[in-house]
C-alpha cells in the first residue's frame, strides 16, 4: 500500500454548511461571468452561445463539479494529496499538481484584472473616469501607467490576509459579508438597466438564440468557459471540498453552486447587453468591453458615476472572492508539503506568485506588452497555457479518477439509482470525450 493511502487527513479545518455554499459560489462567480462570459457571448453572436453555455454547465459542468467535491471531501487534503489518497497511489498526486500549478498561474493574471476593477471602482465613484470621453485612451493610459501594479498589490494583500486567517474566520467570514452585498448591487443594477430605452433589444440579443451564428468552435468555447466559470479543473473545488462536513449533501451543494453561477451569468448579461444596446456600442469589442464600452454608457446615464461605481464594485467583489480560491489551492499544498503554518505558507505563495504576477501586469498594456515570445507576451502565454491546456487536462484527470480509478466515488457523491447511472456515464464517457475535443481544438489540432 502506498504511503498516501494510509496517512491521516491533512485538512482539519471545516466550513459551516452555508459558509461552504457561499464560499463556493464566491469562487465560481467571478470575472469569468462578467468579463470573459460577456465578451465571448458578444463575439459568438449572443443568445445561441448563452444557451450552449447553459447546456454545458448542466450536462458536463455539474457532474464534474460533483466529482471534484467528492474527491476533495474523501481525500481531505490539497489537490495532490487528495488525488493520491482516493486512488491509493502516490503517483496520481502528480495529476493533482496540474491543478495546483494552474491555480497558481491563473492568479498571476487574474489579479491584474481584479486590480483594474478596483481602480475603475474608485475612478467611477469620484467621477474622474468620465472627464475624458475617449475611454479607449483612458484605458490605455491606465494600463500603461504604474497604477495597475499598485492595485494588483492591493488585491494580493487583501486576499493574502483573508487566506492567512483560515477557512472559517477568513474565507467563510469574508464571503458571508460580501456575497449578500453582491446580490443587493446586482438587483439594483438589474432594475436600472432593464428600464433603459434599449433594454428590449439587448435582452433579445442576449436571450434569443440565432443558431446561424454558431459553429463547432463556439461550442467548444462555451464548454471551456463553463469549466472556467465553475472553477473546475484547477483543484479549487477539490481543495474547498476537503473542508466540507461529512453530513453535507454534495449533490445539493452542486446544484446550489451551479445555479448561483448560472443565475449570476444571466443577470450579468441582463445588465451588460441592455446597457450597450441603449448606448449604441457594439457587443463584440472583445476583452475591453467592460472597461472601455461600459464607461461610455454610464457617462450618458443619469447618476452614471454612481451606477458605474456600483457596477465595478460588483466586478471587484466577484473577482476577489475568486482570488481567494485561487490562492487557497497552492497554500493548502505548501502547508502540507513543507509543514508550514497557514500564515507562513500564505506569505510564501503570495510572494512566489508576485514574481510572475508583476511581469504579467506589465505585459497587459505596460512596458512588457510588446515583448513577444512565439507571438505572445507573458500575459497571453499564461492565459493560453492555463485556459487551453491545464484546465482541460485538470478536468480530464478529475473525470478519470472519479469515473474509473477511485472505487468509492459513487458512495461519496451520495447519488443513487438513475441519477447515479447518468452521473457515472457522464464521468466515464461524455465528459472525457468532450474535454479531449476542447483540448484538441484549443491547441489548434482540430
Ligand atoms: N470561476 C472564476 C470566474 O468565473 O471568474 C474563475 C476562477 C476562480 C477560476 C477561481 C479558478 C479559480 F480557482
Amino acid at each position: 500500500k502506498s504511503k498516501a493511502s494510509t496517512s491521516t487527513s491533512s485538512a482539519t479545518e471545516r466550513f459551516s454548511s452555508a459558509g461552504f455554499i457561499l464560499a463556493a459560489i464566491g469562487s465560481s462567480v467571478g470575472l469569468g461571468n462578467m468579463w470573459k462570459f460577456t465578451y465571448e457571448t458578444g463575439a459568438h453572436g449572443g443568445g445561441a452561445f448563452f444557451l450552449l453555455f447553459i447546456i454545458c454547465i448542466l450536462l458536463v459542468g455539474l457532474p464534474v463539479l460533483l466529482g471534484e467535491l467528492a474527491i476533495g471531501r474523501a481525500g481531505r487534503g490539497d489537490a495532490v494529496y487528495s488525488f493520491a489518497k482516493v486512488t491509493g497511489k502516490k503517483w496520481w498526486g502528480i495529476f493533482g499538481f496540474v491543478g495546483v500549478l494552474a491555480a497558481f498561474l491563473i492568479m498571476t493574471y487574474y489579479s491584474t484584472i481584479a486590480g483594474w476593477t478596483l481602480h475603475y471602482t474608485v475612478q467611477s465613484l469620484t467621477g474622474e473616469l468620465y472627464k475624458n470621453p475617449d475611454y479607449t485612451a483612458t484605458f490605455s493610459a491606465f494600463t500603461g501607467s504604474m497604477a495597475p501594479v499598485v492595485w494588483q498589490i492591493v488585491v494580493m494583500l487583501i486576499t493574502g490576509f483573508v487566506i492567512a486567517r483560515g477557512i472559517s474566520s477568513g474565507i467563510e467570514r469574508f464571503n458571508k459579508i460580501v456575497i449578500p452585498g453582491l446580490l443587493i448591487i446586482l438587483v439594483i443594477m438589474l432594475v436600472r438597466t432593464l428600464t433603459l430605452d434599449g433594454a428590449a433589444e439587448g435582452v433579445r440579443y442576449f436571450l434569443y438564440p440565432d443558431f446561424s451564428q454558431l459553429d463547432f468552435k463556439s461550442a467548444l468555447s462555451a464548454l471551456g468557459l463553463a469549466f472556467f466559470s465553475l472553477t473546475l479543473g484547477m483543484g479549487a473545488m477539490l481543495t474547498y471540498g476537503a473542508y466540507v462536513e461529512k453530513h453535507q449533501s454534495l449533490p445539493a451543494a452542486t446544484i446550489a453552486v451551479g445555479g448561483g453561477d448560472l443565475a449570476y451569468a444571466l443577470i450579468a448579461g441582463l445588465i451588460i447587453f441592455p446597457t450597450i444596446f441603449t448606448f449604441g456600442i457594439q457587443p463584440d469589442v472583445g476583452p475591453g468591453l467592460v472597461f472601455v464600452a461600459l464607461p461610455a454608457a454610464f457617462a450618458s446615464m443619469p447618476l452614471g458615476s454612481l451606477f458605474g461605481g456600483l457596477f465595478f464594485i460588483l466586478l471587484a467583489i466577484a473577482a476577489v472572492t475568486s482570488c481567494l480560491a485561487l490562492i487557497e489551492v497552492p497554500v493548502a499544498f505548501v502547508m502540507r508539503k513543507w509543514k508550514l503554518s497557514r500564515p507562513k505558507a500564505t506569505i510564501f505563495v503570495v510572494l512566489a506568485m508576485y514574481v510572475i504576477a508583476l511581469p504579467c501586469t506589465l505585459s497587459s498594456g505596460g512596458v512588457l506588452t510588446d515583448v513577444l515570445v512565439g507571438g505572445r507576451n507573458l500575459f497571453d502565454w499564461v492565459d493560453f497555457i492555463t485556459m487551453n491546456i491545464m484546465l482541460p487536462l485538470g478536468g480530464l484527470f478529475v473525470t478519470i479518477v472519479a469515473g474509473y480509478v477511485w472505487k468509492h466515488s459513487a458512495e461519496e457523491t451520495g447519488l443513487k439509482g438513475r441519477t447515479l447511472r447518468v452521473w457515472a456515464f457522464i464521468m466515464r464517457f461524455a465528459a472525457p470525450v468532450l474535454i479531449i475535443l476542447i483540448f484538441l481544438s484549443s491547441i489548434g489540432l482540430i
